[in-house]
């Protein structure tokens, strides 16, 4: 696994008004609107792009467009929802397919309530959207699910990761021959004893939310 720290001052200052406990929840959805999209740009440094030919007015030439099957974008619900828009900005063309997970906050246990994705993902390549890797057991879930049925490139985008989420996900995907990058804005101290990323920024879905 690879864990991608996307190091540029407008995701620092964005993140810091989001970390913000005064921050509404209007200026909240701005923000992380505006944050996914800076981190998907270096997310999809790896997207697949085959050449296309085309013609300019002045001369013809070869570019590339998005490859077959076009990406996969998973939102994890409740609070990867507030990422789509950002995220859809920069793939517009992208199929998005959800899954419903929530987080028993005594046991810290992942499990999984709704979920709406293409059976066969054989060869496709997966964006999962998920504000929070807290423990990591929701993220380790839901990329296990997106392998199950043949995803064979997945790319996590978090706006925040502990470095105890990061060391469970590692461990979580042992024997996994599927390549998994995490991108963030920052990873940050340590999990307190609730579970919560420390400083972090709250709960995402309520901020987002309410
Ligand atoms: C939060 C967050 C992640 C998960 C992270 O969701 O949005 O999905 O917890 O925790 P973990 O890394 O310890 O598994 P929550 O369960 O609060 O659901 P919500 O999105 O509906 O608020």
């Amino acid at each position: 696994m690879r864990l991608h720290v996307v190091d540029h001052p407008l995701v620092s200052h964005k993140l810091t008004v989001l970390r913000d406990t005064g921050t509404d929840s209007p200026t909240f959805r701005r923000l992380t609107d505006e944050l996914v999209t800076l981190l998907a740009y270096e997310a999809t440094r790896e997207v697949r792009v085959e050449p296309h030919k085309i013609s300019t007015p002045v001369a013809p030439t070869t570019g590339v467009h998005l490859a077959s099957p076009k990406p996969l974008v998973v939102p994890i619900l409740r609070a990867g929802l507030g990422m789509l828009d950002g995220m859809m900005r920069l793939l517009p063309t992208a199929e998005v397919g959800f899954l419903g997970m929530v987080r028993n906050e005594e046991t810290l246990e992942a499990s999984t309530y709704a979920e709406r994705l293409p059976e066969d993902l054989s060869g496709r390549q997966c964006y999962v959207l998920d504000p929070m890797l807290a423990t990591g057991g929701t993220l380790a879930a839901a990329i296990r699910f997106l392998t199950d049925r043949g995803a064979d490139d997945i790319t996590a985008i978090c706006l925040l990761v502990a470095p105890e989420g990061v060391a469970n996900l590692e461990a979580g995907l042992q024997g996994l021959e599927v390549p998994v990058t995490v991108v963030t804005a920052a990873q940050d101290e340590r999990l307190n004893e609730h579970g919560y990323i420390v400083p972090g920024l709250g709960d995402a879905g309520d901020r987002l939310y309410g």
